[in-house]
């Protein structure tokens, strides 16, 4: 769990501006959800034999003897939102979404950590293909916006109910005599979900499934048409993808559509965001029989990739002279800037030449110097702090002269 710092927090901003400019566009809105939801939610809504909620939840019963969970997704909380405040029944197409901390008890390494954070993305009461891939699209555009380089889309379709139990009737028999060359946790997976063995990161496992079944060539009639009109709306939308008959992802509510987005620079742990359709999700948790399809990004791997810097700080760090008289002015000059939108600090207490140290340092472009003699002759010391030259204006005039160079900063640079 990591403290997000000064120094990083531009990078933060940035990435959480840009998310909501680009899900304005497409036009969603934001839903926010407490941190904590009762466990139950997350075994019914994820799968209680998931990696997520049988190892990895961080839960404790509260006072009154409930069980609770820091939710370890957003997904289940959101719908669970969404059918108490019965938002289905004002306007049958929810397109939701929301950001913050999610929580996962996992070994951490870099990219992955007990508390990160999600930009999270829902969208429920359609189940065209097109819905699917402006979803898909909407996650790419917003990782183009942010400038995530190398960028590659994988999908596959995980079919419905139907097809997919003839699917783990077939992997389950090509599995039969590898068994002893899968890990432990893809053993146990066999009987419990044997799909999941398909993207487990063991090397024997993978050597495993070399060869298997790919479950595209198991979907019905239904989901065959699905994901071939997915792919062609994808195409329509001018998003560059790459099917993978592995992809299979870590939470069993997904439907069809799933797919990944992976970025360069990240290392083992590439996947920037992922999701896929659940067409039986807000069922299950208790709403109306209505599909949704949604997607993650995480926060903290994108932050990783990220190298703009902070930008130019706009605005002035006024230095004052130890003197009652010049104090109370220096406060008032303080109130004009700020009632004037512009940005001044002050460290009050500190020699003239740490002030200016201080000013020095302060990232902002312009230093206002309030003196006696300024006093005196009712007049303002203005120093730009890129080339050091200082100009007197009078106390009228000060304002206007403050804004004109601030004005000018982008051209001075
Ligand atoms: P997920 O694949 O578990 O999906 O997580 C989505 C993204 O969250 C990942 O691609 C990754 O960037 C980030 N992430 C996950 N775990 C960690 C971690 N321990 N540390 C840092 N980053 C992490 C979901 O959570 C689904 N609820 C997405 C979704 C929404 N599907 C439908 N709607």
């Amino acid at each position: 769990m990591n403290d997000i710092l000064p120094g990083d927090i531009a990078k933060w901003h940035f990435v959480e501006n840009t998310a909501r400019r680009i899900f304005h566009i497409y036009g969603f809105t934001e839903l926010r959800t407490p941190v904590l939801e009762r466990t139950e939610l997350f075994f019914r809504g994820i799968g209680d034999d998931t990696d997520v909620v049988e190892k990895q939840m961080y839960t404790f019963t509260d006072k009154s003897g409930t069980a609770v969970a820091l939710r370890p997704e957003a997904t289940a909380s959101v719908l669970r939102s969404v059918i108490e405040h019965g938002l289905l029944g004002t306007d049958p197409i929810q397109k939701l979404y929301s950001m913050g901390p999610m929580f996962r008890y996992e070994r951490p390494q870099k990219g992955r950590y007990r508390q990160f954070h999600q930009i999270n993305v829902e969208r429920l009461g359609e189940d065209s293909p097109s819905s699917d891939a402006e979803t898909l699209s909407m996650a790419y555009a917003l990782a183009l916006a942010l400038g995530l380089k190398g960028l590659k889309m994988e999908v596959n379709s995980l079919g419905c109910d139907d097809c997919r139990q003839e699917f783990k009737r077939a992997l389950i028999a090509f599995l039969k005599d590898k068994e002893k060359s899968l890990c432990s946790d893809c053993s146990r997976r066999m009987k419990t979900n044997p799909l999941r063995v398909l993207d487990c990161k063991v090397v024997s496992c993978r050597q495993a499934v070399e060869g298997a079944p790919a479950i595209e060539d198991f979907l019905c009639e239904g989901c065959r048409v699905h994901y071939n009109k997915v792919q062609d709306a994808l195409r329509s939308f001018d998003v560059p993808f790459e099917k993978n008959p592995r992809l299979v992802r870590g939470l069993d509510y997904y439907t069809k559509t799933t797919f990944e987005l992976t970025a360069e620079g990240l290392g083992s742990q590439n996947a920037v965001a992922g999701g896929g359709r659940y067409d039986n999700l807000v069922k299950t948790l208790g709403g109306p029989d209505v599909s949704g399809i949604g997607f993650a990004f995480g926060i903290e791997r994108i932050i990783m990739l990220l190298d703009h810097h902070a930008p130019e700080k706009k605005g002035c760090f006024v230095v004052l002279q130890e003197d009652d008289a010049v104090q109370a002015w220096a406060l008032e000059v303080l109130s004009m800037l700020r009632t004037a939108y512009i940005p001044a600090e002050a460290a009050f207490k500190k020699s003239f030449k740490a002030q200016m140290r201080k000013a020095g340092k302060s990232g902002y472009p312009l230093c206002i110097i309030l003196g006696q003699a300024e006093l005196e002759k009712s007049m303002v010391t203005i120093k730009d702090l890129r080339d050091s030259s200082q100009i007197q204006v009078s106390r009228t005039e000060a304002l206007k002269k403050i804004r004109s160079m601030l004005d000018k900063q982008g051209e001075k640079k």
